[in-house]
């Protein structure tokens, strides 16, 4: 039996995981204990992603344990030993301003929770990859040094800079940069998962993520904002726009073009190795071209506010190059651009959101 340990297994990146992983004949051992409803509240809560995991995939095995919980995630792994081949950790804290909240809970969730899942590989699985899902704000808020051109959507990047044309490379500088709490805590683990590839030898990689993002994601006013916008558009919710004039650029990559870049990893790893991953130049978009692609879609008129302030530590425009994986791994490319990926959004979810929102109003 090969085994994959999958956490955060009913989020986003971790459900997609789940099913790919699931799809390939492997058993899948998912530890997720629905943190995210107490980050973001009972309308973000994955409760709903776990039951349809184990209503539908048999080879799906759900822990509801917390990986701040050094102990069970060591008896875990001791169960299951040497048929693990794969450790995929999206488990997180993954919002800036909820972070400056609960600093300890935010470091102890995206610190020392990496820190156990990495311990627990090395003692009991060292062989097997083990793919971290990092982010971009490891880079806290240096990119907003760069030469930034306004236009009437957009931010863009001075067309004479090297980053101009295919986006941001891992050359980008981590120090010298306010990170927000999050950033901080994601920072440490990152160096940590490079650190047990670099010295402890193990299979580690580190993908520095921009927006990720895809129809199961559980969308909140403070993580998910494609999934958060599209929800808010259908169901007359108002959406508050923070900052530079709306401007600001991001770029999406669907769950499911991430979770095949692990499946290449998987397959031909590597020892500490970071990759910036994303839309790339591919997929991106302003929070104003977001908003009149989701009144496209849904045939709605966006119900939005502008609130002047910049959320603390925001990348002002955030393109990932992610030529460096594309050059380990050849062949990998996208499959999803913004609007497909909003699309699909929108078209697997506006019923159930149609229906909550009758309900909440009722
Ligand atoms: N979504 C994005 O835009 C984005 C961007 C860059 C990086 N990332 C990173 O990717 C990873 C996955 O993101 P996502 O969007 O799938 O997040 P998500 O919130 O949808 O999923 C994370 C899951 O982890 C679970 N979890 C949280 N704390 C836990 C704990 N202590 N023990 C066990 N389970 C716990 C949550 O309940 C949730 O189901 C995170 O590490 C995040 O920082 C996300």
């Amino acid at each position: 039996m090969s085994v994959a340990v999958i956490t955060g297994s009913a989020g986003l990146i971790g459900s997609e995981a789940v099913r790919y992983f699931a799809a390939k004949g492997m058993h899948v051992v998912g530890i997720d204990n629905d943190m995210r409803k107490y980050f973001f509240g009972p309308e973000a809560s994955t409760e709903w992603m776990r039951k349809h995991l184990e209503a539908t995939i048999p080879q799906y095995q759900h822990f509801s344990i917390d990986i701040r919980d050094h102990g069970a995630i060591l008896e875990l792994f001791k169960r299951f030993t040497k048929e693990i081949s794969l450790v995929v950790h999206t488990a997180a804290q993954p919002s800036h301003d909820w972070a400056a909240r609960e600093p300890l809970t935010d470091f102890s969730v995206n610190a020392t929770g990496t820190l156990n899942m990495l311990e627990a590989t090395r003692q009991f699985c060292p062989e097997a990859p083990f793919i971290f899902t990092s982010t971009n704000k490891v880079y806290g808020d240096s990119p907003n040094a760069l030469p930034l051109v306004e236009q009437q959507s957009r931010w863009e990047l001075d067309k004479s800079h090297k980053f101009a044309e295919h986006g941001i490379t891992e050359a980008q500088s981590i120090d010298h940069s306010l990170h927000s709490v999050f950033g901080a805590s994601k920072v440490a683990a990152d160096v940590m998962v490079q650190e047990y590839g670099q010295y402890f030898g193990l299979k580690t990689a580190c993908f520095r993520a921009g927006c990720l993002t895809g129809p199961n994601h559980s969308g909140a006013q403070l993580h998910g904002f494609l999934a958060y916008l599209m929800k808010c558009n259908v169901t007359g919710t108002r959406y508050n726009v923070f900052g530079y004039k709306g401007k600001q650029v991001r770029d999406n990559l669907h769950s499911a073009d991430l979770v095949r870049a692990f499946d290449r990893f998987f397959q031909s790893p590597r020892s500490g190795v970071v990759y910036n991953i994303g839309g790339s130049r591919f997929s991106n978009c302003s929070m104003l071209e977001a908003i009149s692609m989701c009144q496209q879609i849904s045939g709605r008129e966006m119900n939005w506010q502008y609130g002047g302030e910049n959320r603390k530590g925001d990348h002002i425009w955030w393109i990932s190059d992610i030529r460096k994986f594309q050059s380990h791994y050849p062949g990998y490319a996208l499959q999803f651009d913004s609007l497909a990926i909003l699309r699909e959004i929108h078209d697997r979810n506006h019923e159930r959101w149609k229906d909550s929102s009758r309900v909440v109003h009722a």
